[in-house]
């Protein structure tokens, strides 16, 4: 039988982190003594991951080095500071060539805290024959369209709403291939997706759901990041 080979990742940390609001790329702000790409690198890992691809912004490369440097099979490149779509393209182009059916996942380092069964079902899913996977969990919140003066334009049935978590996990084929449409589409439209699945979408193809989790939040704001720091006080940091 041929044997399996390794699932990749693109680990997008290329942000700035202006919502979060702090001096560092938001990438390497502490998290119980470990920068939130540290862990975001070692949940993969434990999940099934060989090679990861970072994104990091230009002027911090080194940083992103040292901040790595005791995860192996990590490799640092230079993102984009236009657009998450423009470093995960990045990512993807430094991952080389791979085969058509290899598994890819693409990660956000603003979810440090992946638990890594997350990753394992998502792998999981792409090997079992889905082209695209996304990790999801229903929405809580009641959710309303507005038009750009604030009035309600409407009201989706929440039960047919999910929220979307990564890693987002692809057959290497069909992320490229949405990643080239995508890239040739966003220099007509000035527009980039805001996930991956969603440039798979925009070409026609399907995206199967599996079950995210909570403690994949995003940290985005400053009281996600005190959510995070509380649940990863709980975790080796080692
Ligand atoms: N990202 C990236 N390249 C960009 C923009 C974002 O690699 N040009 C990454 C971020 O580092 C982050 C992920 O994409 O891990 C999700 O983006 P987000 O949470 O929006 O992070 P930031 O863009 O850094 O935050 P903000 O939008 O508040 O500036
Ligand atoms: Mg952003």
């Amino acid at each position: 039988m041929p044997q399996l080979s390794e699932a990749c990742a693109v680990l997008t940390a290329a942000g700035s982190g202006s919502r979060l609001g702090c001096e560092l790329p938001k990438a390497l702000v502490s998290l119980s003594g470990r920068p939130l790409v540290w862990w975001a690198a070692r949940g993969l890992r434990a999940g099934g991951v060989g090679m990861i691809v970072v994104t990091a912004p230009a002027s911090s490369i080194e940083d992103f080095r040292a901040a790595l440097a005791d995860i192996e099979d990590v490799l640092v490149v230079t993102g984009s500071d236009r657009s998450r779509q423009a470093s995960v393209a990045l990512g993807l182009a430094a991952l080389g060539h791979r085969d058509a059916d290899a598994v890819v996942l693409v990660h956000d380092a603003a979810r440090p805290l992946t638990p890594p069964e997350v990753s394992a079902r998502v792998i999981d899913a792409v090997r079992s024959g889905a082209g695209a996977v996304i990790p999801v969990l229903p929405v809580t919140d009641t959710l309303k369209t507005v038009d750009a003066s604030g009035l309600v334009t409407g009201t989706p049935r929440r039960a047919d709403m999910v929220a979307v978590q990564t890693p987002q996990g692809f057959r290497w084929d069909v992320l490229t291939r949405a990643h080239e449409a995508g890239a040739s589409r966003s220099a007509d439209e000035a527009v980039a997706a805001t996930d991956d699945a969603g440039l798979v979408e925009a070409v026609g193809g399907s995206v199967q759901t599996v079950t995210g989790d909570e403690r994949s939040l995003k940290v985005t704001r400053p009281l996600d990041l005190a959510l995070a720091q509380l649940l990863a006080a709980e975790e080796p940091s080692a």
